[in-house]
């Protein structure tokens, strides 16, 4: 398939640019939020939408008309709605790779007829079947393991896109986990996950999961080795075939491994890691919750694919995230944005969006290889409620740093009392309001809080698969979108291959088996210390 460069201009090229920098330092840089309220009593409804069941208040951030304007044309000079089509059509827009990029293929059904011309994608609906006849029979207790103990414990075993979503979903979905099931990850190479889970989990009652799209990931194979020990150990040899399933695009790699034929689900290599949970990748999941709401998941995502492909941009949810962030990223200089959901079931939502939008633009590259001139993706961060009120709002209150939020806001309690839950909607609606409007005491500068601090806030009525989906599928279109204007390919992830492959060339060198062949000076005396204070170890 033919590489296609999305978009060849440089952002800081295009007309609206200048008219972008120039409004910027004339009419917002000093504007507050607060002003801009006054100034237009309608605000609230001008600056808010509704995509499926998502509504997006993004009132509270420092624009107005002008600036939704010429953000919007500089989505439309960037070539936006060409790109989504070109993704939606199975175009090979991951370049440096060559491949399609069809997470929302998975999703889909068979008559939207998402780049069915595309190798793989009409197998999507078999692997699905596949799928659900497996969890099915899990929970049946006709799939069960080798002593005939029905499976209680999903253990998934992955990291980074074959783990954090996994991860986040099944905390964000714990009210809909099927009876007597329980899902467990293991991730961290260093196998203390996998120690603490053996010592409280019973091997005849463990169905693990392997979950790498390689099947070559180091962490992921350790921790699956001995995984396979543990339960040969305790179950014999036998039982690995009916203790062990897998997800990935590997099949030798499955072989060997000894998955049984019956249990190994697939994917293709147009399906990017952090894009990833919607495929076969979602099996532990599914395990988790059951196919019926895996597929509300998926049909929530849909809902999101449909919302991002058809609707103009000035009322394109994930598009206008995509240019607010931007607004504050090239032009008011911010170095991170604050993910901050008000649901502790969403805990891990801020470590998933590191992944999918760190992983995806924290390119320097533009698509033609070209050396971007602008700033591409920040860093982002995060955490529960008021958690996080406890925690960092301090420095988001009365810091000099700019960090824009997004609040993410469930109405109903996901599943302890709403009384409790009203103070959660109470915090968060307090905090926005706190940040935009700030105080001011002219005698007590310890206790002014400047305000006009931006936030956008995304309420749900409830967190439920469906609602889920649909904020997973905004956030990777958002990410998308960004990708496009700045140029860049956010479906990459080379910058995460040097490390692994040094930690190869440095390992025997920790392990004692060969001297360090490397030349950087500090690692050399870094493993001398290693090695003598091992060595005194051994001598105490
Ligand atoms: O961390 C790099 C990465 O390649 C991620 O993009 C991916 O999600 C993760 O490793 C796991 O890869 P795999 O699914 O092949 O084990």
């Amino acid at each position: 398939m033919k590489a296609v460069a999305l978009s060849p201009a440089y952002p800081t090229d295009l007309p609206v640019w200048e008219s972008l920098s120039a409004h910027f330092k004339n009419d917002m840089r000093s504007r507050r939020i607060s002003d801009l309220f006054r100034n237009n009593q309608q605000r609230f409804d001008s600056y808010s939408l509704e995509a499926g069941d998502l509504f997006l208040d993004y009132s509270k951030n420092i624009i107005n008309a002008n600036t939704r304007e010429l953000l919007i044309q500089l989505a439309r000079e960037a070539k936006v709605p060409a790109a989504i089509e070109a993704m939606f059509m199975g175009e090979p827009i991951n370049v440096s790779e060559g491949r399609s990029v069809l997470h929302a293929a998975l999703r889909s059904k068979l008559s939207d007829e998402v780049a069915l011309g595309v190798p793989g994608v009409s197998e999507i609906w078999d692997v699905l079947e596949k799928m659900t006849a497996f969890v099915n029979g899990v929970h049946a207790g006709d799939i069960h393991g080798v002593n005939g103990r029905r499976f209680k414990n999903i253990v998934n075993i992955g990291i980074g896109g074959s783990d954090l979503g996994l991860v986040m979903a099944s905390r964000a979905l714990r009210n809909y986990w099927q009876p007597g099931i329980n899902f467990h990850s293991v991730s961290n190479v260093d196998g203390t996950q996998l120690v603490d889970l053996s010592a409280q989990l019973n091997p005849e009652e463990t169905l693990f999961v392997i979950c790498s799209k390689s099947f070559t990931t180091q962490e992921t194979m350790v921790n699956a080795n001995a995984a396979s020990e543990w339960i040969t150990d305790r179950l014999g040899g036998g039982a690995v075939e009916h203790h062990f399933a897998a997800a990935s695009t590997n099949h030798e790699a499955m072989d060997l491994f000894g998955i049984n034929p019956d249990y190994r689900f697939s994917f293709w290599d147009w399906v990017g890691g952090r894009y990833s949970i919607w495929s076969a990748v979602g099996l532990s999941l599914a395990l988790t919750i059951g196919v019926d709401r895996f597929s509300e998941m998926l049909a929530g995502a849909r809902r999101m694919d449909q919302h991002f492909r058809t609707v103009p941009l000035d009322q394109n949810m994930p598009a206008l995230l995509a240019l607010i962030g931007i607004w504050y990223n090239n032009f008011f200089g911010s170095e991170s944005q604050a993910i901050l959901p008000y649901d502790n079931r969403l805990d891990r939502l801020p470590a998933f969006l590191q992944q999918l939008q760190m992983e995806s633009s924290g390119k320097g590259v533009r698509t033609d290889g070209q050396p971007v001139q602008s700033q591409t993706g920040g860093i982002i961060w995060g955490e529960a409620g008021s958690n996080a009120q406890h925690s960092f709002y301090q420095l988001l209150h009365q810091g000099t740093r700019f960090v824009p939020v997004d609040f993410i806001l469930p109405l109903q309690s996901s599943g302890a009392s709403q009384q409790q839950h009203d103070l959660a909607i109470a915090n968060c609606l307090a905090q926005s309001e706190a940040l935009m409007d700030g105080f001011s005491m002219d005698d007590e500068p310890h206790r002014t809080h400047p305000g006009s601090r931006p936030s956008n806030t995304i309420l749900m009525s409830q967190l439920s698969p469906s609602s889920l989906g649909q904020l997973i599928a905004l956030y990777e279109h958002k990410v998308f979108v960004e990708g496009v204007i700045w140029g860049i390919n956010s479906f990459d992830q080379y910058g995460v291959e040097l490390g692994k492959r040094l930690a190869g060339d440095v390992a025997p060198a920790v392990s004692g088996k060969a001297d360090y062949r490397g030349e950087n000076p500090s690692t050399r005396r870094l493993l001398e210390r290693l090695l003598s204070e091992r060595q005194r170890g051994r001598a105490g």
